[in-house]
């Protein structure tokens, strides 16, 4: 396949924006039936409490168990927002996805902290979510390799990923590939003092809330997906659903971007309701499932979606950019 990455689509040159638009399936306010019967992926605002409902509700299943939500960070559509304004933004498909979600469910929401900027929205966010439904779970930090500025300082770059619970849904718990190595903690286990090595029934330990074991995506690696500026590692997401949804169990994410939800739900029998503001993103959410479908493959590394349609991408206007939000 021919080296050809697309530029960081939010930003764009217009000309591209046009060219891709063309290719799109989904106007805004439409929404994709899976041929197969198993997902749905429309195109519209989170923050459309109609528009969600019709995603959700639209054939009748079972109201979805699990929401991973990972929100543009204080950027509403390319326009800087206040923190109050994200925040107000943000309780809005909170809500919604509160009413949408079944009575025992657990939501994840990714979450930014400007280190420059008193690290909002992180905290604000958190404040907000104090006064939903919802009852906080975990903190879960995963830790980044890449960025820009650490020979200046600490990583910019922040993935906090914050788990909440509504009612009380099954947890199942996960395992990385790391090996257990450290012995010496001990627990008395009726009468007898027993080694962590005897109790565990795992020869690999837990992610715990600082998730080490993931790889960030770059453009060397068969998940990556050209132009898409935010998308998460597969195994992250992954180990989401596995630890908090089962088999053909609805999962949500109102913000599809690559499609990486989608795509875990596909690989492990869960079914992904799922959409973006964007159609160039909703329609790259389709293609990725479809080309793993068609090819098992996870992404497209330094090719691209469209490359059927474009040809080799004009490497001139092309850079490759690291994964950020
Ligand atoms: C951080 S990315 C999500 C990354 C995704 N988890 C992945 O792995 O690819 C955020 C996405 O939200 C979309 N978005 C921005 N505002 C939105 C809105 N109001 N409603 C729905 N989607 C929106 C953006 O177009 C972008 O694709």
């Amino acid at each position: 396949m021919k080296r050809s990455p697309l530029p960081r689509l939010d930003t764009a040159d217009q000309s591209i924006r046009a060219r891709l638009l063309s290719c799109c399936r989904l106007k805004p306010g439409e929404i994709w039936p899976d041929p197969e019967g198993k997902h749905l992926v429309g195109c519209g605002d989170a923050a459309d409490s109609g528009f969600t409902s019709q995603l959700c509700t639209i054939d009748g299943f079972k109201p979805p168990i699990l929401a991973v939500h990972d929100p543009p960070y204080n950027l509403v559509m390319e326009k800087k927002s206040s923190v109050g304004a994200f925040v107000d933004w943000c309780r809005t498909w909170i809500g919604s996805s509160f009413e949408l979600m079944a009575a025992d469910a657990s939501l994840y929401i990714w979450m930014g902290a400007d280190q420059n900027d008193h690290f909002q929205p992180l905290g604000q966010f958190m404040g907000m979510m104090a006064e939903t439904g919802f009852d906080s779970r975990s903190f879960v930090t995963m830790r980044n390799q890449r960025g820009y500025g650490t020979q200046k300082n600490w990583m910019a770059v922040r993935q906090e990923l914050l788990s909440y619970t509504k009612g009380n849904p099954s947890f199942k718990v996960q395992y990385t590939d790391i090996p257990r190595l450290l012995a010496g903690y001990y627990k008395n286990v009726a009468g007898e003092r027993k080694e962590n090595g005897e109790r565990s029934k795992s020869e690999t330990i837990r992610p715990g809330n600082v998730w080490v074991d993931i790889q960030q995506v770059f453009y060397r690696m068969e998940e990556n997906v050209s132009g898409c500026y935010a998308q998460k590692p597969l195994k992250a997401i992954e180990r989401i659903i596995e630890s908090s949804s089962g088999s053909g169990d609805g999962v949500i994410d109102f913000f599809s971007h690559s499609g990486t939800t989608l795509l875990a739900c596909e690989r492990l029998g869960r079914r992904c309701l799922t959409m973006d503001l964007d159609p160039i993103f909703a329609e790259i959410t389709i293609r990725r499932l479809e080309n793993y479908r068609k090819n098992r493959k996870l992404g497209w590394q330094a090719s691209n979606p469209f490359q059927e349609e474009l040809g080799v991408v004009d490497s001139a206007v092309v850079t490759v950019v690291a994964a950020d939000a």
